[in-house]
């Protein structure tokens, strides 16, 4: 059979998809990119915000009522959306073929296989503290997402994720730094980590207990795993995502500053800068702890591109709330920052507070955020022009083909003229000569390794 996965939400839910499209291919069907060619289609849900459920559902639906003209065609759902909802999912789309929850990947074949069978309906939820997952890769792409932590133990209080996506499980190093060899010798160059709370990696579990000392001198699990992974032989880059202040110790610091391949870039929610409110989100930091995690982090490693997520319009936001997270803001300088406007999940502990904060009011803050960090963002890049940016190099500009993006270590898309017979994959220098808030333009200077 032919099939197509939808992917919305996270790099988590990226990851998942690249792992049940592994399997299927394993399982004898072939991956399309058309619906009309498609024999199934899988949505891959996200839960995150009400509207990222509505968009799938919308979408499983739009899926079903194709059915019509698509007759035999198969419409499955997966991912944290359908975690959430089971069986509910069929009231809300009846003509849906299957339903699995996260952590039920590997079910995926059998689900494809019984639908196309006219078994009826199927769902397949796991329980969310199953460390059962796959970890399969489509070989050959240049970027790959290596996922170290499952779930998430943090409980911040409007947050769906610890109940979709179940606790914490630190995979063991040696799996990881396997999965690591295999992709880089599929010809892999860069890798990320992936974790909820990446830097909760190996806290909850020991997952370290009887290896050899860290030859650089870290004791703390993370900091551990980036050196075993840096020192892989051929990685070029290594990123990871999502962190929280806590993690933010001196040993991440120095490891970022020592260890060749790992990228001067994280993803560092905060999700507010008042302290108010950021107790009532259960966060467990302050503003001044974040800072001071910040500043930590640029002590060792000065160009140090810090990018964040920001909720809009909590339960009991005032302006003053408001107004002390544009000063965070400010304060901290971010190279970009996500904004959301809150959206009350069923079960979590903000949802029994009244979302009070009226709609256009959290649609006037958005905006205000979002023209701050244009202007922050802005300044920050043209801080670029006349610097040197070392990109890793991805091919042909999708605006302009004469033209080549990359991203530089910072994680920032780098536009220039490519040389002649240039390569994908390749480390390039680029002296910046024009900044916009999201991209950096320049001319190359000479080529890398
Ligand atoms: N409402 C709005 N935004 C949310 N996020 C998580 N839960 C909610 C919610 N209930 C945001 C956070 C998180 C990002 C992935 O989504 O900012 O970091
Ligand atoms: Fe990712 Fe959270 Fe959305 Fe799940 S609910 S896909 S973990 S953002």
């Amino acid at each position: 059979m032919t099939f197509l996965i939808h992917t919305y939400g996270c790099q988590m839910n990226v990851r998942d998809t690249e792992a049940v499209t592994a399997l299927l291919v394993a399982a004898g069907h072939t991956p399309v990119a058309l619906e009309a060619e498609a024999d199934a289609i899988i949505v891959n849900s996200c839960s995150v915000r009400g509207k990222a459920e509505d968009k799938a559902i919308g979408k499983l639906r739009q899926l079903a009522a194709g059915k019509r003209k698509h007759p035999g065609r198969i419409v499955g759902a997966m991912g944290c959306m359908s975690q959430r909802l089971g069986p509910e999912l069929f009231k809300l789309v009846p003509r849906l073929d299957f339903a699995a929850g996260t952590r039920s990947e590997r079910h995926m074949p059998r689900l494809v296989a019984a639908a196309a069978a006219g078994a009826g309906r199927q769902l397949a939820l796991g329980t969310v503290d199953d460390p059962e997952v796959p970890h399969l890769h489509q070989p050959g792409s240049m970027s790959a997402y290596v996922t170290v932590l499952l779930g998430c133990n943090r409980r911040c209080s409007y947050c769906i994720v610890p109940d979709v996506r179940g606790p914490e499980y630190s995979r063991p190093p040696s799996e990881i730094l396997d999965e690591a060899r295999a992709l880089i010798a599929a010809g892999t160059s860069e890798i990320t980590l992936l974790g909820q709370s990446v830097l909760n990696y190996g806290r909850t579990r020991d997952v370290w207990q009887g290896a050899p000392p860290s030859a650089g001198g870290y004791r703390e699990p993370f900091p551990r795993l980036l050196e075993a992974v840096s020192a892989l032989p051929g990685l070029r880059r290594l990123r990871f995502t999502s962190g929280h202040p806590s993690g933010c110790t001196e040993q991440l610091a120095r490891a970022m500053r020592e260890l060749p391949c790992v990228c001067a870039h994280l993803h560092l929610p905060v999700q507010s800068g008042s302290d108010r409110i950021l107790g009532l989100m259960r966060r467990g930091y302050k503003a001044e702890d974040y800072v001071a995690a910040v500043a930590r982090l640029r002590a060792a490693v000065p160009d140090c591109a810090i990018t964040s997520d920001t909720i809009v319009g909590f339960p009991t936001e005032t302006e003053a709330d408001f107004e002390a997270t544009r000063a965070l803001m400010a304060r901290v300088g971010f190279d970009n920052t996500f904004i959301f406007k809150y959206s009350p999940r069923p079960g979590t502990p903000a949802a029994e507070m009244a979302d009070d904060v009226p709609a256009e009011v959290k649609e006037h803050r958005n905006r205000v955020l979002l023209e701050d960090q244009d202007r922050i963002g802005l300044a920050l890049n043209e801080a670029w022009v006349g610097r040197v940016a070392e990109v890793l190099t991805e091919g042909p500009s999708l605006r302009n083909a004469a033209r080549w993006a990359g991203r530089s270590s910072q994680n920032k898309i780098v536009i220039f003229a490519p040389r002649p017979g240039m390569a994908v994959n390749d480390l390039a220098r680029v002296r910046v000569t024009r900044a916009k808030p999201q991209t950096l333009y320049g001319k190359l200077v000479e080529q890398g390794a």
